[in-house]
């Protein structure tokens, strides 16, 4: 079986970046769930398709003509890698993410990443549903403030329009939607590591994932 790293956590706990360091120093591919998501709400949207209808949604996430291409992600062939990092691609991920059908029809695409030498897949069910036998699995989290600066400065970063009292607002609200939804919410899959990276670095982070995974692998 190919070993998979399962990493979950809430919207700016660091899980993306820390899946794309672990895959890097392993030599892994590495699964950004949550990109496959915010493209299918970037295509409903584009498509003027209601994100409430699952029905219309479920037949789009089984058509999607999504591409991951180094770190590129590619619609309909088109780059919308900075497109869907916004915050309006992040709720309209969140909205049609609630849907159970829409969740089904993208669950082989996810697992079928798993490929030699391994997979590390991040996202807010990795470890719960789409690789409960992952033999590795952590849980990052940080408070609601902390990560909403992580994002102000990663918008900031990249050119793109952000204010914090806002971006505390939208987390808070995705928040919940993620973990009281009765599609796979996000919680603590059984046997995780539980990082709370509130007071923690990237490298301090990252060190304590890959000791994991020398104990595991
Ligand atoms: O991780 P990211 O913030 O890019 O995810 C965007 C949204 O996609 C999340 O708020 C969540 O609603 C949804 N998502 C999900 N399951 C995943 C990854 C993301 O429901 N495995």
């Amino acid at each position: 079986m190919v070993p998979v790293i399962a990493i979950d956590g809430p919207s700016g706990s660091g899980k993306g970046t820390i899946a794309a360091l672990v895959a890097e120093r392993l030599g892994w591919h590495c699964l950004d769930s949550g990109a496959l998501y915010r493209v299918l709400g970037l295509a409903a949207e584009r498509r003027r398709l209601d994100l409430d209808d699952p029905l219309v949604l479920v037949e789009l996430a089984a058509t999607l003509p999504v591409a991951f291409e180094a770190q590129r992600v590619l619609l309909d062939g088109e780059d919308v890698t900075n497109l869907i990092r916004t915050e309006a691609a992040g709720l309209a991920a969140s909205r049609v993410a609630v849907h159970r059908g829409v969740r089904d029809a993208l669950l082989g695409w996810q697992r079928r990443m798993a490929r030699p030498p391994g997979l590390v897949a991040d996202g807010r069910d990795m470890g719960t549903v789409v690789f409960p036998d992952a033999p590795l699995k952590c849980f990052l989290d940080a408070s609601p403030e902390a990560r909403a600066m992580r994002r102000y400065k990663q918008l900031k970063e990249k050119g793109l329009d952000a204010n914090l009292p806002t971006l505390v607002e939208e987390i808070r609200a995705r928040d919940q939607r993620d973990r009281e939804r009765a599609a796979a919410p996000l919680r603590v899959a059984d046997g995780a590591l539980v990082l709370d990276t509130t007071a923690l670095s990237i490298t301090q982070v990252l060190d304590q994932v890959l000791d994991a995974a020398r104990r595991v692998f």
